[in-house]
């Protein structure tokens, strides 16, 4: 089989990407969860994983740096790449809400002031419903903007509800449901389809 890149970035998805992956019996000698490295071949030499920064994976596969990207539905949204979406990996599941104090009440008569690390999914939900919206991009605890009254709500991802529960906040519309998907570079499509189709067979045979 040809050789296939795919990009992936660490974290608790990554481990259970990495896991299917066994089971597809793509195993690495030099496990990319302990190491600090950025490039890793797989043990029977087919598969070459690069380890990336979670929003960066979308920027890999569309310029075919990599063939194939793990990547979260909520990055994808954002990004919009011109890339194939062909699996549900049925990992990482989680929410994108919007969220604030139990009792702020969304009124399209003001300007909304929203934080959040979406600002285009969150102008689109909010222009849509017919809001007038203030973002402000944040890069992570997301959850503070509120509490501070930085933002009225938050546009963010919604996994426990630990985070919101802790910081005295609630889900006061959801926007989306969540998960990796596989995603893949076009022109790679078009060229290694074979390869392409027997690698998305094997992994949903082990993620159904
Ligand atoms: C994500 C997300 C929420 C939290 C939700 O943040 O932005 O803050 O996880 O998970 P929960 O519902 O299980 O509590 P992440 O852990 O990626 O950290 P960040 O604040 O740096 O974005």
């Amino acid at each position: 089989m040809e050789t296939l890149t795919i990009a992936m970035a660490k974290g608790r998805t990554s481990k259970r990407a990495l896991r299917i992956l066994a089971q597809m019996g793509i195993q690495f000698s030099i496990q990319p969860e302990d190491s600090r490295k950025l490039v890793f071949t797989d043990d029977t030499e087919t598969i070459k994983l690069l380890q990336v920064k979670a929003v960066d994976v979308p920027t890999y596969v569309e310029k075919g740096a990599a063939d194939l990207g793990v990547v979260g539905k909520d990055i994808v949204m954002e990004d919009v790449p011109n890339v194939y979406e062909l699996a549900d990996l049925d990992i990482g599941r989680c929410k994108m809400a919007v969220a604030g104090f139990p009792e702020t009440k969304l009124r399209n008569n003001t300007t909304l002031t929203v934080a959040t690390k979406y600002p285009n999914v969150t102008k689109s939900y909010f222009d849509q419903k017919g809001f007038r919206t203030d973002i402000i991009k944040l890069n992570g605890s997301i959850e503070l903007a509120p509490l501070i009254g930085l933002a009225d709500v938050i546009v963010d991802i919604v996994e426990t509800g630990t985070t919101l529960k802790e910081n005295g906040l609630v889900i006061l519309e959801e926007i989306a449901d969540i998960s990796a998907r596989l995603i893949v570079n076009k022109a790679s499509y078009a060229i290694k389809t074979a390869s392409i189709r027997q690698f998305i067979d094997s992994m949903n045979a082990e993620v159904k």
